[in-house]
C-alpha cells in the first residue's frame, strides 16, 4: 500500500514536469516563477476586474486594455460580469512595487500594495504575449509568480542638450523603460549645446540657448564655433505644456522623471542667453559642439544675480515635476574662470573658502539650502564630493565607483552610473563597424555583469545605494533609430541588474531569454544591436606562462581562430581552451553562430615576446582608472595596442607615466622600447619625449637615451615605438620616463594637459 502510493505520487510529480510549460522569457528575471499547464487566452469576452472607487487603478486598467486593443484589436471592458476575468487586488501586505501574479485557465489574477506593483504584474504579462497578433487568441501560460524588485532607483538618463529628442521619441523611450520596470527617467535637459525647457521668466533660455548652427556632419570636438550671421537650425525645447504632459505619461508607467537643470558648470546655453550670468560677462554664441575655446561654460559663482536666477528657474521647474530629487548637475566644472574673476575671488575671501573646490561646494549648497526650502532634495554627480559635499545631497557616481563609495560611507544616498559599464553612448561591440560612439566598450555581458553594490561597503552602507542607472550622452546619438541602438538590449541588461536578486543572476539563462526579446524589438520595428559578436580576447599569465582565453557573447557561438595573420574561416582551428602564446604571433578570432562566421571584422590581437613578459611594472604616477587595459601589469603583457582608445592602452593623466620593471634576475638585454598612441580629438598626444634607464639595484639608475618625439603633434592619430638600441647590458630593473604633453595651440583643450597611453614596454 505505502509502495504503491509511492509510486502514484511520483507519477504524478513526474506528469506535472513533463507537462509544465517552459518559462516565458521575462526580463528582468521574476523572483520565483512556478510554471502550471495550459493558457489563460485572452480574447474580445475577457473583462478587467478592480475597485472601482479607485481612480488609481483605472488608469492602470486604462493602460492594459489599451495596450491589448493595440495589439489585438480586441477591446477588453471594466468591471463586467464575465466567465474569464483579470483581476487587480490591493493587499496591503505585499513589498512596494512588488506583486503576486497567479494565472489559471480562467483568471489572471495580480495583487499588490498599490497600481505600481499591479502595472508590473501586467508587464510580466505583456512579455509572454507576442508583440503583434492581429485578433488571434493572446494565450498567456499558467503560472505563478512572486516578484519585487531589488532596488528602489531603476533608472535611465537622456542627454536631450547634445541632440534634442522630441516628446514623441521621449514617450517611446518612457514605453521602453516600463516595459523594462525601470521607474527613473533621469531627463538632462540643460548643457552647454542647447537648453530645452521653457522658462518664462527668462524666455531667451529657449528663444537662443535653445539653437545652435548645424555641423552635425563634422567631429564633435572639431567644431567650428558659430560666426555671426550664421543661422543656428538646429535644437528644440520643451514648452512646460509639453512637460507636463510627458510626465503625466512617465508617471501612468510608474516612472518618476527627476530632471537635471545643471550648474555650475555645462552652462554656455544659459550665459549664450543671458551672458551676464558669466565671469566674464562677454556675450557668446550657442556652441555647436564640443570646441570650448574662448567660451564661457560656468555661472559666475561670486554673483548674487547667479543665485536669484537659479531660484527663479528652480521655482518654476519644480511644480512640474513631482519628484522627491532635483539633479542640479555639478561634473566637470573648469575652476579656472573662477580662479581669474574678481567677483569669484571676493566671495571666496568673504566666505573664508580656501579654494575653487569650496567654491564649487557653496554653490551647491546654497542651491541646496533653496530646493530643501521646497521640500525637494537634490541630487549631483560626483564631483560634488570635492571642497566638501551639501548636508543632504544625494551622489551619482559617473568616474567609475569611487564617489559612490565615499558618499555612501558619509551616509549619503547614491546612484550608481559608472562610466565603466553604465554608459549606454560606449560602444557595445565591434568597435569596427559599429555606428560612431564616444568611445568605450560597455558589452551587454560587461552591463550583465556589474553590481552595483561595491564589494568595498558593509552592510550598513550599501543601505545608501538606492539603486543604479544606465547614462547616455548624445554627441553622437542624432536620430531615433540611433539612440534605439544604443539603448537595446543593454536597457534589457540594466533591468535584470537592477531587479532581479543577485543570486538569480545567470548570463547564459538571460542569453536565452534575450533572444525572445530580440524578435519582440523586431517585430516592434525598433532598432537594436544584435549583440557583441567580437570574440573576447583575454591574454593571461599562468606560472610565468602567457596565455589567452577567448569568448564570445552570442548564443551557442563557437570561435575559430588562426595565428599565421590569415583570416579566420569555418575551417580554422575551433578555440577549446586558452592557447599558449610562445613567440610573437598575430591571432584573429571569429565568431561563428548557425555555421555562419558573424561580425564584420575578426578580433585580431598582436603579441610580441620578450625578456620582460609577465614581470610586475610599479608606477610613479598612478594609472587613470578609466584606463586600466588589461589589469597592472598591461605594460609587460606581450599584448599590442590597436588604434581603439578604450582597449589595451594605460592610460595617464597630467603626469608623467614613470613606470619601473623588476626583471627579477640580472638580465642581458640590448634595446628597449614603449609603445604610445595618438588620437588628437580624444586628447590623446605621443610623449614630448621618453627617457630609457637601467640599474642592478634598484636605487641608482644610469640614463641609456632620451629619445624625442619625431611625430607632428597636429597628426590625427599614430601608434608609434619609442625604441632606444644599446650595447648588452646585465641588469634587473628598467625605468621608462614619458613625458606628458599638453594640447597643442588650436586644439580645443589647447594648453591644457593631454593624456599619454602606452601599451608595451618591450625588452630585448
Ligand atoms: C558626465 O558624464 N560628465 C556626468
Ligand atoms: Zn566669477
Amino acid at each position: 500500500m505505502v509502495l504503491k502510493k509511492t509510486v502514484l505520487l511520483l507519477f504524478l510529480l513526474a506528469s506535472v514536469l513533463m507537462n509544465a510549460q517552459q518559462q516565458p522569457s521575462i526580463i528582468p528575471k521574476p523572483v520565483d516563477l512556478k510554471m502550471g499547464n495550459g493558457n489563460f487566452t485572452i480574447d474580445g469576452n475577457t473583462t478587467i476586474q478592480y475597485d472601482k472607487s479607485r481612480k488609481d487603478l483605472k488608469a492602470t486598467a486604462d493602460f492594459f486594455a489599451s495596450y491589448i486593443k493595440n495589439i489585438s484589436g480586441f477591446s477588453l471592458k471594466s468591471n463586467k460580469a464575465a466567465a474569464k476575468k483579470v483581476e487587480f487586488v490591493i493587499e496591503k501586505s505585499i513589498q512596494e512595487e512588488g506583486y503576486q501574479l497567479t494565472v489559471s485557465l480562467t483568471a489572471i489574477v495580480i495583487k499588490a500594495s498599490s497600481p505600481k506593483g499591479v502595472f508590473y504584474g501586467i508587464q510580466s504579462i505583456l512579455q509572454t504575449l507576442p508583440a503583434i497578433r492581429n485578433n488571434a487568441a493572446l494565450e498567456v501560460p499558467v503560472m505563478q509568480v512572486n516578484d519585487y524588485p531589488r532596488f528602489k532607483w531603476r533608472g535611465m538618463h537622456l542627454d536631450v542638450s547634445r541632440h534634442f529628442f522630441g516628446p514623441d521619441m521621449i514617450k517611446e523611450y518612457i514605453d521602453l523603460m516600463a516595459s523594462y520596470k525601470i521607474n527613473v527617467f533621469h531627463w538632462h535637459l540643460v548643457d552647454d549645446q542647447g537648453w530645452r525647457i521653457a522658462i518664462k521668466k527668462y524666455p531667451k533660455l529657449t528663444e537662443i540657448g535653445a539653437w545652435r548652427v548645424d555641423n552635425t556632419n563634422l567631429n564633435w570636438r572639431e567644431r567650428p564655433q558659430a560666426k555671426e550671421g550664421e543661422k543656428p537650425t538646429y535644437g528644440g525645447f520643451y514648452t512646460q505644456e509639453q512637460i507636463k504632459e510627458i510626465v503625466k505619461y512617465a508617471a501612468e508607467r510608474n516612472i518618476t522623471i527627476v530632471p537635471e537643470i545643471e550648474m555650475p558648470g555645462h552652462v554656455a546655453s544659459a550665459i549664450a542667453s543671458y551672458p551676464q550670468l558669466s565671469c566674464t560677462q562677454q556675450p557668446q554664441l550657442p556652441m555647436t559642439g564640443g570646441n570650448y575655446s574662448n567660451m564661457s561654460s560656468n555661472y559666475c559663482a561670486g554673483n548674487d544675480e547667479v543665485f536669484s536666477f537659479l531660484e527663479n528657474v528652480l521655482a518654476e521647474v519644480m511644480p512640474l515635476f513631482p519628484s522627491s530629487y532635483i539633479h542640479i548637475g555639478g561634473d566637470e566644472v573648469d575652476k579656472g574662470p573662477w580662479n581669474k574673476c574678481v567677483r569669484c575671488q571676493a566671495r571666496m575671501k568673504s566666505e573664508g573658502l580656501k579654494d575653487e573646490h569650496e567654491l564649487q561646494s557653496y554653490f551647491i549648497k546654497r542651491i541646496e539650502k533653496f530646493v530643501i526650502s521646497k521640500k525637494r532634495k537634490i541630487i549631483g554627480w560626483d564631483e560634488i564630493l570635492e571642497g566638501g559635499l551639501a548636508p543632504e545631497a544625494a551622489v551619482m557616481s559617473w568616474r567609475g565607483e569611487a564617489g559612490g563609495i565615499e558618499a555612501a560611507k558619509m551616509k549619503h544616498n547614491v546612484v550608481m552610473t559608472p562610466g565603466t559599464p553604465f554608459y549606454f553612448d560606449h560602444y557595445q561591440a565591434g568597435p569596427e563597424g559599429e555606428l560612431l560612439a564616444i568611445g568605450g566598450f560597455n558589452t551587454v555581458k560587461r552591463v550583465y555583469d556589474y553590481d552595483p553594490i561595491p564589494k568595498e561597503l558593509n552592510k550598513e552602507d550599501e543601505a545608501y545605494i538606492l539603486g543604479a542607472q544606465a547614462s547616455v550622452w548624445t554627441e553622437y546619438i542624432t536620430t531615433p533609430e540611433h539612440l534605439e541602438y544604443m539603448v537595446l538590449p543593454r536597457m534589457a541588461a540594466l533591468a535584470e541588474v537592477i531587479w532581479s536578486p543577485k543570486e538569480n543572476k545567470n548570463w547564459d539563462n538571460f542569453n536565452e531569454r534575450l533572444q525572445y526579446h530580440f524578435k519582440g524589438y523586431a517585430q516592434k520595428g525598433l532598432h537594436y544591436s544584435p549583440g557583441n559578436f567580437t570574440v573576447n580576447v583575454k591574454p593571461f599569465s599562468e606560472n610565468g606562462q602567457l596565455l589567452v582565453s577567448l569568448f564570445t557573447e552570442a548564443l551557442n557561438g563557437q570561435i575559430r581562430y588562426t595565428t599565421d595573420g590569415t583570416e579566420p574561416t569555418l575551417q580554422s582551428e575551433k578555440y577549446e581552451k586558452p592557447i599558449g602564446i610562445k613567440s610573437s604571433l598575430v591571432l584573429k578570432a571569429a565568431t561563428v553562430v548557425d555555421g555562419q562566421i558573424k561580425g564584420l571584422q575578426a578580433a585580431k590581437q598582436n603579441f610580441v615576446m620578450h625578456k620582460a613578459i609577465g614581470n610586475s611594472v610599479q608606477y610613479t604616477n598612478p594609472v587613470s582608472q578609466y584606463y586600466l587595459a588589461d589589469g597592472p601589469n598591461s605594460l609587460t603583457d606581450g599584448v599590442r595596442g590597436t588604434n581603439a582608445v578604450g582597449k589595451y592602452w594605460h592610460g595617464f593623466s597630467e603626469k608623467d607615466m614613470i613606470a619601473t620593471i623588476d626583471l627579477g634576475q640580472a638580465t642581458t638585454i640590448e634595446n628597449i622600447s614603449l609603445g604610445c598612441l595618438q588620437n588628437y580629438s580624444d586628447w590623446i598626444f605621443l610623449p614630448q619625449s621618453v627617457k630609457f634607464e637601467v640599474s642592478t639595484d634598484g636605487k641608482f639608475f644610469k640614463e641609456i637615451k632620451t629619445v624625442n618625439n619625431p611625430v607632428d603633434i597636429n597628426q590625427k592619430s599614430a601608434v608609434h615605438n619609442f625604441s632606444a638600441t644599446f650595447t648588452q647590458e646585465k641588469v634587473r630593473y628598467i625605468k621608462v620616463t614619458a613625458k606628458n604633453n599638453l594640447c597643442p595651440p588650436g586644439h580645443s583643450g589647447a594648453g591644457k594637459p593631454g593624456w599619454l597611453f602606452a601599451d608595451e614596454i618591450i625588452v630585448e
